[in-house]
């Protein structure tokens, strides 16, 4: 007797590593993705909803709604596309076909609304970008956190450095005000940050291999994943990709890869050298009143890398 799928909605900056989450969430049976939302985060808005319909579209599922989301955080100015990262068009300046349909009407924080009211308590967010339009759907309808299964996104830093700054993570450094709010948010949530994306590679080798895997998703990750290894080589001297995104995927699919501990965070909203730092509220601040009244997150701290690493490429190859 096979399970239900977990209906799961992706929040996204497609993004090179968001593409491979996508494409591993549709390569997994155990997962119904209901839907694409777009943010600004690795590319402006309209280039990560064009990508999110384009992977759509790669992936022979362009039944899937896309429903574009903020186009800059909520208090202060986009700090710009990571083009270094991902490409200027977001994909490794990949040439690919136009999407075969335009974006959903509503936009993503409407979307989230309707469609969490439509299956009230089945629906996990999966943010794998700034967390703006999260916070925008709970703006819009406070009693959202009540209605959702829960939240698992890929973002933050608990136990170790930054990413983007030393002291902070890229989605969330993008909006901390955002980050702030949806870590208060009183469902489950799991953070997948840096305390693990890090911890989890994918090799040079491993990224060849994909070559080889005669599928149009596969076909896309060979073209796109080099460029991505690229940074990474000379960012850090590391032979391999750090998985950032589909770190959410491999969670929900097999939980049992990680370690994880429970403390409630609250977010940097300063304008010091330490904007967007995750804060886990550990014993010797859990009554700082500041993280007062919040509930706990479950925070991952370690992976079985080996193990996840290859769940994602067997996916790949379905
Ligand atoms: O820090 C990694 C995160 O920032 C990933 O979501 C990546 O896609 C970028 O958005
Ligand atoms: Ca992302």
């Amino acid at each position: 007797m096979t399970a239900t799928p977990r209906k799961i909605l992706i929040d996204t900056d497609p993004g090179i590593d968001d593409a491979m989450a996508i494409f591993y969430a549709l390569a997994s049976p155990e997962l119904d993705l209901i839907g694409l939302t777009t943010v600004f985060g690795n590319a402006h808005v309209e280039v990560c909803t064009t990508n999110a319909q384009r992977l759509l579209d790669i992936a022979g599922r362009p039944d899937i709604p896309v429903a574009e989301g903020a186009a800059r955080p909520l208090a202060m100015p986009y700090r710009g596309p990571a083009a270094f990262v991902h490409g200027a068009n977001g994909l490794a300046d990949v040439a690919l076909a136009a999407p075969s349909r335009p974006p959903h009407h509503l936009a993503a924080a409407q979307f989230i609304v309707e469609q969490v009211r439509a299956a009230p308590g089945e629906i996990t967010l999966v943010p794998i970008g700034p967390l703006t339009n999260i916070a925008l759907a709970l703006m819009l309808w406070p009693e959202l956190p009540q209605h959702l299964a829960g939240i698992v996104l890929m973002g933050g830093n608990a136990f170790v450095p930054g990413n983007a700054t030393p002291a902070a993570e890229a989605n969330i450094v993008n909006d901390p005000e955002a980050a702030d709010l949806v870590f208060g948010a009183d469902c489950p949530i799991v953070m997948c940050g840096l305390d693990v994306t890090e911890a989890t590679i994918m090799s040079s080798a491993q990224i060849e291999s994909t070559a080889a895997i005669d599928n149009p998703r596969a076909r896309l990750a060979a073209q796109i994943l080099p460029f991505y290894r690229d940074f990474h080589v000379v960012a850090g001297g590391l032979d391999g990709i750090h998985v950032h995104d589909s770190t959410c995927i491999s969670y929900l699919l097999a939980p049992e890869r990680y370690r994880s501990v429970q403390h409630p965070i609250r977010v940097d909203t300063g304008h010091g050298v330490g904007r967007g730092k995750t804060w886990p509220a550990t014993r010797h601040a859990l009554h700082h009143e500041a993280w007062a009244g919040r509930r706990e997150v479950t925070i991952l701290t370690e992976v079985d890398a080996d193990a996840v690493v290859a769940l994602e490429l067997a996916r790949l190859a379905r």
